[in-house]
């Protein structure tokens, strides 16, 4: 064990190279992808504005690269002039007139194709709208809307005008709703009558309602799209019909050059704790991290159906559904619907039905989905798919390798990608026709990005496979320009550590001789056990490798003798049973990363509290172990009952 700071103890050694059919299509042969490397490394700003030029469209073309004299306030091509809606659509017509921009499915199975030359005129029929409504440039928009195209033509239509969107997840409460909009200062609010999901019937418009019944003076408008079809409550001095209003306007709505800096939207982030934190980007930056990403991470060309699993709400729905792909002019599929409705084959169902060639998703989703067996992908034509791509959390090896198999066919490569809201695009991935991948690593940072591991001091960390803190080193151009509102606690969160170059992502990481990158886990998810700080995630990893666990949850527990004790929350697998099989974990864990790493105490649960975006919340979890009274609010999770439940269950 070596005295790093976070000690790795999990070790991989299968390697999966890049496949030659794959190499021999993809549009970035392995010799482009060094050349892109070497002018990055040599030339770091000069790389970005040839990215810039190449990529996008500039009503007026920047002189200014880097304006670096403000750090951590970073300005990049200053005083270019572009417009996102533009970059979107427009510039694909009239070539790309009648390709398919959306294909959508519902949740109750109907299809709709939409093509560029749609998606073109309905953004700027509700772009006029807004405009009609007094909406312009510089003015927050909240959307709350379900996962349907509505949701990007109203983000692209606040792009057009320059209006920021910030897009509130539809799963979210009023109070979520309320916070965000008064954070904002919002003047308009874009919703639903309701939607379903599932089967079961979500009210949007009437919690939108029970929001703005106390405060929220900022908005003026509601606009109304009517998708369930229910009744609602209309107020006539502030809701405006959609389908009404968009009926009396215009298909043609001039796009608003913006300053490449200007806010394009605010993304409030499920943080754990306090207040919600409105992290902002910028037009250009951004908007070429997602183009850039969406072509050399996932490879997208003319050939693709390319599929993003995730909510328009989080991040990954902004940079890969609403503006990567429009960008770059793919086609994609967008699903209303979850998983695991009408049965749990329905992502698969859709990858034949529509021909998916690239998908993406998250490893939660195919955790659960590996857990239905695999009956529910073997009822499906899986060969359309060329490319598998994860998000999210670190993906323990053996979903991975079910991923492989089971749905890739040992045909596709996955990229893991790492990345967080804060940083707009993909930061460290595998590149699928260049990279050996190794489950569960996320192998080496893109062309562009500096990312690093430094030790407490600031050092770089050089020996192998020891862990420390995931940094950045040079500012990129999707990276965020701050948190809305408080330019502070920008700086201290991401900059306070070590230097005002230094961005410090919150997670912990570790690389290989040969500089591949894992991910630990989030910097505080660490345990230090008799001295030894490992990564809880690693041990999870462990634990869903036994074939009777489906998730696991660790956390540390105050421990007289070892400073922290592990415990473990354990979901079984549908038909595994706990007897005995406590102790069995913990020698499984023990012998798959040593006795430092055993826990002391197993928990067999049936749920565990998540965020709305899937992700277990540690910090609640490791409250519960440690039988703390539970003071933060729960209402945003998924499950708030769950808390209690674990409680109980420790009594
Ligand atoms: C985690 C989602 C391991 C990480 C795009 C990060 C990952 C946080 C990965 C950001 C990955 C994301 N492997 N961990 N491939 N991708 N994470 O802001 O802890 O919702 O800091 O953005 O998710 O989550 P966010």
């Amino acid at each position: 064990m070596t005295d790093s700071p976070i000690d790795s103890v999990l070790e991989e050694s299968r390697t999966f190279p890049p496949p030659q059919h794959f190499v021999d299509s993809a549009n970035q042969t392995p010799a482009d992808i060094n050349q892109l490397y070497d002018a990055a490394a040599s030339d770091h700003t000069g790389f970005w504005a040839t990215q810039a030029r190449h990529h996008l469209d500039w009503h007026q073309p920047f002189s200014s690269v880097l304006n670096a004299s403000d750090a951590p306030f970073f300005r990049w091509f200053e005083d270019g002039e572009l417009n996102a809606a533009y970059n979107c659509l427009d510039r694909h017509l009239p070539e790309r007139a009648d390709q398919t921009a959306i294909i959508f499915e519902g949740d109750d199975g109907q299809v709709e194709n939409i093509t560029f030359q749609d998606l073109f005129a309905r953004t700027c029929r509700f772009a006029n709208t807004l405009k009609a409504s007094n909406i312009g440039k510089g003015d927050r928009v909240i959307i709350y809307l379900p996962n349907i195209p509505q949701a990007v033509v109203a983000m692209l239509a606040c792009a057009r005008i320059g209006a920021i969107h910030s897009v509130v997840f539809g799963g979210f409460s009023a109070p979520a709703i309320r916070d965000r909009i008064n954070d904002a200062e919002a003047r308009a609010v874009i919703t639903a009558d309701g939607n379903y999901r599932g089967g079961k019937l979500i009210q949007l418009k009437k919690t939108v309602d029970e929001a703005l019944a106390e405060g929220c003076d900022s908005v003026e408008t509601v606009f109304v799209y009517r998708r369930a079809g229910i009744d609602i409550d209309l107020n006539s001095a502030r809701d405006v019909d959609w389908d009404k209003a968009v009926a009396e306007q215009s298909t043609q709505c001039p796009p608003v050059a913006v300053d490449s800096e200007h806010p394009l939207f605010i993304l409030y982030t499920s943080g754990s704790t306090g207040r919600p934190k409105g992290i902002y980007h910028s037009t250009g930056g951004y908007l070429l991290g997602t183009i850039c990403t969406c072509r050399w991470t996932f490879d997208l060309g003319e050939r693709d159906i390319f599929w993003c699993t995730a909510d328009v709400g989080w991040v990954t729905g902004h940079s890969y559904i609403a503006y990567g792909p429009t960008a770059c002019g793919v086609t994609q599929v967008m699903f209303e619907g979850v998983p695991t409705y009408p049965e749990p084959d329905r992502l698969w169902a859709m990858v034949e039905r529509h021909g998916v060639s690239v998908f993406y998703t998250a490893p939660t989703g195919i955790r659960a989905l590996m857990r239905q067996g695999d009956e529910y992908p073997e009822r499906h034509d899986l060969t359309s798919l060329r490319l598998l791509g994860t998000v999210g959390e670190p993906i323990n090896p053996e979903a991975w390798m079910w991923y492989y198999r089971v749905i890739g066919g040992e045909r596709c490569p996955i990229v893991d990608t790492w990345w967080q809201t804060e940083t707009g695009a993909h930061m460290i991935t595998a590149l699928p026709s260049y990279t050996t991948t190794r489950p569960g690593s996320v192998s080496k940072p893109l062309p562009g990005i500096s990312a690093d591991i430094l030790d407490e001091s600031g050092e770089r960390v050089e020996t192998a496979n020891a862990g420390g803190y995931l940094v950045i080193r040079q500012p990129w151009p999707s990276m965020l320009r701050g948190i809305w509102g408080d330019p502070e606690r920008y700086r201290e969160t991401y900059f306070g550590l070590f230097d005002s170059f230094t961005y410090v992502a919150g997670d912990s990481a570790q690389r290989d001789a040969d500089g591949n990158f894992r991910i630990l886990g989030r910097t505080d998810d660490v345990v230090n056990v008799s001295g030894h700080r490992l990564g809880t995630m690693e041990v999870e990893s462990a634990l869903v490798a036994h074939k009777s666990v489906s998730e696991a949850a660790v956390v540390g527990r105050p421990h007289d003798v070892k400073g922290e004790a592990i415990v473990a929350f354990v979901i079984l697998q549908a038909n595994a049973s706990a007897d005995n099989l406590a102790d069995e974990l913990r020698e499984w864990v023990s012998k798959q990363l040593g006795a430092i790493a055993k826990p002391e105490e197993i928990r067999f649960t049936d749920g565990l509290p998540k965020t709305r975006s899937g992700k277990i919340m540690r910090r609640l979890v490791r409250s519960v172990a440690r039988g703390d009274e539970i003071t933060q609010d729960t209402s945003t999770l998924e499950n708030p009952q769950i808390v209690k439940q674990l409680q109980a269950e420790g009594h």
